[in-house]
């Protein structure tokens, strides 16, 4: 069924593991990601990105993603990933989302809080849980082949994180300590002295973006430090896509989409399923 996500972080902290967020687009990527999750017993965070959630338009990204949890064997919570606006947080608050990411992060930081308290305000009347993000993530959700430098404005500041939480409100907090979105020629090194100052000082739950790409040890070490949930976009996107490419070298007049697109879900569900395992989450549902 669908939930919302307190109780799951909760017991992941004290669990000492972390929940995978996986992006999704299609019918076919969603249920690829649940059978993983079902199979492996853990419990799911199903995210669409602005993008994604138009894409499917929000009713529908409910409907279908609420009818599907409805029948699942694990907990699910339906997630909007970076909201950039107050106005994409309502849409998904009130087409039935039962969390929210409102990313002020590319605002001046006043402005940052000013929107994040408002969109944890109608968050918290609806009783889900908000997330927010101070410091910035850079890159897009996509296989790139050059490299990325990270500004150090765009870094976490732990004394800015603990006022932000605070003026805010937000359940969860998204840091940047060198995670980038997308996968790129060169992996990133995690700033894991600045997480443990951040967790040090500001006394919520921890969000890593990013995920695709980064190092199996830097994750592990990441959630021990802290880390109860990690999103994964790319590397999905990566799956289906390749798991298509070859469904078409093999029948390349298959015509018929739910003959072809089932090798992309394949893909997808392997993915999911390994980020599982290294998550720790297996067997927590
Ligand atoms: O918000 C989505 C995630 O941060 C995805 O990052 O595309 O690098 O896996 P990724
Ligand atoms: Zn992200």
């Amino acid at each position: 069924m669908l939930v919302t996500a307190q109780e799951l972080f909760k017991k992941a902290k004290k669990g000492g593991y972390a929940i995978g967020a996986f992006n999704t687009s299609s019918l076919e990527i969603t249920k690829a990601i649940i059978t993983a999750a079902e199979k492996a017993k853990s419990p799911l965070i199903i995210e669409t990105s602005e993008g994604e959630m138009n894409a499917l338009t929000p009713a529908v990204a409910v409907a279908e993603i609420a009818t599907l949890a409805k029948k699942a064997k694990v907990p699910i919570v339906l997630h909007l990933d970076h909201g950039k606006s107050l106005e994409s947080v309502k849409t998904a608050v009130e087409a039935g989302y039962t969390s929210v990411h409102l990313d002020g992060s590319s605002l001046p930081y006043d402005e940052n809080v000013k929107v994040t308290k408002v969109a944890a305000k109608l968050a918290h009347l609806h009783k889900i849980t908000i997330e927010g993000e101070v410091g910035h993530i850079a890159g897009s959700s996509e296989s790139h082949n050059h490299k990325i430098e990270i500004s150090k404005e765009d870094l976490t500041e732990p004394a800015e994180a603990q006022k932000f939480v605070k003026a805010t409100g937000v359940d969860v907090l998204a840091v940047s300590i060198g995670n980038i979105h997308g996968v790129y020629s060169n992996p990133p090194q995690l700033d894991f002295k600045r997480l443990e100052e951040i967790a040090k000082k500001a006394k919520i739950y921890f969000s890593l973006h990013g995920g695709s790409g980064i190092p199996k040890n830097q994750i592990k070490k990441a959630i021990a430090l802290g880390i109860v949930k990690v999103n994964v976009n790319t590397e999905i996107r990566m799956a289906f896509h390749k798991g298509i490419l070859h469904e078409f070298e093999v029948n390349p007049n298959e015509v018929v989409p739910y003959k072809y697109l089932p090798a992309g879900g394949e893909a997808v569900e392997k993915v999911v399923a390994e980020k599982i395992r290294l998550f720790g989450s297996a067997g927590k549902a």
